[in-house]
């Protein structure tokens, strides 16, 4: 392992290509190889079981490139299955919860933090484990989201879109009456919301889990030399279903800048 390694990101789809992006955007010369569990999205419907053995396999997959850093772009399986990514690999594992909990209990001035995130992740209660670590007299107030993945994935994140805006208020305004003054997007897709959200709710300190992770991620591995070195950078991009379908999505999460070629492979 080098300096010039890749940094292997993975997530259940293509939502972790808002954490690429950000990466992108502040690393541009990584080497990166992005892994979407395509085949099995959404993974923040399932049980934690069934998470745990896609993490698993997508790690093993990743694993097989001759990596740096393993990135776990995807908020459901960092809350499930982060603590046995850590057991089995002697690399150091990076996630989305841990930064956007952080930042947010520094930055709420009075202490009480509203998440938004997959059924799953909230049922797992990472965030307010995560942020009681930093902070702990903060209230944390999670709210389940189901429909706003599926509604992203449909082009449905436009300013002005009645569909989407509705069902953000429906979520957020109980939120809101809480008197959050911090809101965590606690899934990969959120940040293509952070426009319609600020709109609705614009005294609000919004934390995107992607941009913080990818800060927090150049951060670590500035401190341990590991930057990379070369002038040009090599992405590659797999998924586990249909590679087409997927780099028509990616435009929607990334415009023209995947800069890699996409492959499909079988993990079976
Ligand atoms: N990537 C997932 C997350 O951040 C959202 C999509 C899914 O449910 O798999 O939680």
């Amino acid at each position: 392992m080098t300096n010039n390694s890749y940094i292997g990101v993975f997530d259940s789809g293509i939502g972790g290509l808002t954490v690429v992006k950000s990466i992108i955007e502040s690393m541009p010369n990584e080497n990166i190889i992005y892994f979407g569990d395509t085949a099995h999205v959404p993974y923040g419907t399932r049980s934690p079981r069934q998470v745990t053995e896609y993490v698993l396999s997508d790690v093993k997959f990743i694993n097989t490139f001759d990596i740096k850093a393993i990135v776990i772009a995807c908020n459901t399986a960092d809350s499930i299955a982060r603590v046995k990514v850590e057991e089995l690999y002697d690399l150091p594992v990076f996630g989305v919860v841990d930064p956007a909990s952080k930042r947010a209990a520094e930055v709420t001035k009075n202490n009480k933090i509203g998440v938004i995130a997959t059924n799953a992740t909230i049922k797992s209660e990472s965030y307010k484990a995560a942020i009681a670590k930093y902070n702990k007299d903060a209230e944390v107030f999670g709210v389940p989201c189901p429909l706003l993945v599926p509604l992203v994935e449909n082009g449905r994140f436009h300013k002005g879109d009645i569909v989407i805006e509705t069902v953000i208020k429906e979520y957020l305004d109980p939120l809101m009456e809480k008197g959050v003054d911090t809101l965590v997007l606690g899934c990969t897709h959120y940040p293509l919301l952070m426009e319609i959200i600020e709109g609705l709710y614009p005294s609000i300190n919004i934390i995107s889990s992607s941009g913080v992770a990818a800060e927090t991620l150049k951060q670590n591995l500035e401190e341990n030399g590991l930057i990379s070195e070369t002038e040009s950078f090599d992405r590659k991009y797999f998924v586990s279903d249909d590679a087409e379908g997927f780099m028509r999505q990616a435009k929607v999460f990334m415009g023209d800048a995947l800069g890699g070629e996409v492959e499909q492979v079988n993990l079976d």
